[in-house]
């Protein structure tokens, strides 16, 4: 087959046949083609798109471009999550805990931070001990221990996707809906679930700016589900603001213990439920429950502590550490280093998600580099969010570095720049913005 007919059916606007999908997924695989042919066709795919089959076929044979993860040792319907990313999102760890206090097995395999967005895996390891690579052999084991595992994705999971996606993130070819929706589902595939819920976010800090895209996006992963026998649910939520109070590794993951005991804020909780409802609604244990019973039964785990039981008790089993009662010992300790304070009185009309997590990684809490060493303790927690009315000098929100680094006035007077520019102080009441979540089937 010649790669270049391939290039130029795509380029004129032409169906591409399974055979052409598996031999460009092949030739990637194995780097038998230069990176310029298969940029020609990612813009090619990116300007005439692909239609459900063909995407389907990009994901299951990229999917099948490395090694498949086998969960069927681990008895009843297995249910995994994935987040299209955001910023403050500390959903995943809430909702292993949430879910796994249901008595439904819960695996996951997560992901580093990517970009100005956080990643699961950085969050846990902020945790002494903790261990994030259990090798999928072992999760067996750990899941009858304790009902839920997480580990780092190894790389041979979807090898395909991976050179593509660091392709299409220098060749202006990230945001492309069968690209995207090709990229996420041919790991969840390769990831072993039987069903799977995704959080689709829609915002400046996510990858689908505006809601019309995110249902376009879900529409298309809800497809590849269906042509590859998996069940998808798919939950939009709004990503214009971070999620919840904060930024940043530690102070994510103390805002996790918060939420768990009880004391999340309303928009935070209000997702992981929406997302627990619908990972139990996909279990085996779905039977066992009216549905409409189930949003109160998720409120009911936390309240009781059961939740956050479940959740001490997994960090245990990972190697992490905990005190006498059960908290994560963290290795660091965030420390406030600067305050930003409205300069005026009105309310907070927007808070740019996407420059809080810029700000965040200019901190330290993520990577500018991919070799860049984390400072788990930095990060930013807000002390106002959109809508709330300010007055004159009121604290907006604090900026955080890790104890055991240097504080440095040049990463930090940089962050307040970006923050500066992210942040909107109006005269006016905000008025009510089109930000409810959704779910598709
Ligand atoms: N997340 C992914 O895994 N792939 C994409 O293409 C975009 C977001």
């Amino acid at each position: 087959m010649n790669f270049q007919d391939i290039i130029l059916a795509k380029r004129y606007g032409r169906k591409l046949t399974n055979e052409q999908i598996r031999f460009f997924v092949d030739s990637v695989t194995d780097m038998s083609i230069p990176d310029y042919q298969i940029s020609a066709l990612l813009m090619a795919i990116v300007l005439n798109g692909m239609d459900d089959e063909e995407t389907t076929s990009l994901a299951l044979f990229m999917a099948e471009s490395g090694k498949t993860v086998d969960l069927s040792a681990i008895p009843g319907k297995k249910v995994d999550k994935h987040s299209t990313g955001g910023v403050g999102d500390k959903c995943t760890p809430i909702l292993l805990a949430l879910v796994s206090s249901f008595d439904i097995p819960v695996a996951k395999l997560s992901g580093r931070g990517l970009g100005f967005t956080g990643g699961t895996v950085d969050k846990f390891e902020s945790i002494c001990g903790f261990h994030t690579e259990i090798p999928i052999d072992d999760f067996p084991g750990q899941i009858e221990k304790v009902g839920m595992v997480l580990s780092g994705q190894t790389p041979d999971l979807a090898p395909a996707d991976k050179v593509l996606y660091a392709l299409r993130d220098v060749t202006g070819t990230v945001d492309s809906i069968p690209l995207i929706a090709s990229s996420i589902m041919s790991k969840k595939l390769a990831g072993g679930a039987d069903a799977i819920v995704l959080n689709v976010t829609y915002g400046n800090g996510a990858f689908m700016k505006n809601k019309t895209d995110a249902i376009a996006l879900a529409e298309k992963m809800i497809r590849i589900g269906h042509l590859s026998k998996r069940k998808v649910t798919c939950v939009l939520s709004p990503m214009n603001q971070p999620l919840g109070k904060a930024v940043g590794n530690i102070l994510e993951m103390q805002e996790v213990v918060n939420t768990l005991k009880g004391f999340g804020t309303d928009d935070l909780l209000e997702i992981c439920i929406r997302l627990a409802v619908e990972m139990i609604l996909l279990s085996d244990k779905a039977a066992e429950h009216q549905p409409d019973s189930l949003r109160s039964l998720c409120e009911k785990k936390i309240r009781s502590g059961s939740a956050w039981k479940k959740f001490s008790q997994f960090i245990v089993a990972q190697g992490g550490q905990v005190d006498a009662s059960g908290n994560p010992i963290f290795c660091d300790v965030p420390v406030e280093v600067e305050a930003m304070r409205s300069g005026r009185k009105g309310y907070v009309e927007s808070i740019s998600a996407e420059q809080v997590g810029r700000a965040s990684v200019v901190l330290g809490a993520g990577r500018r580099e991919q070799s860049d060493k984390i400072d788990y303790g930095a990060g930013i927690v807000f002390s106002k969010k959109v809508g709330d009315a300010v007055e004159f000098g009121d604290k907006i929100c604090a900026l955080f570095m890790g104890q055991s680094h240097p504080k440095d006035s040049s990463r930090v007077a940089e962050a307040i720049e970006i923050l500066e520019a992210g942040i909107v102080i109006s005269s006016e009441p905000v008025l009510s913005t089109d930000d409810e979540i959704v779910v598709m089937k």
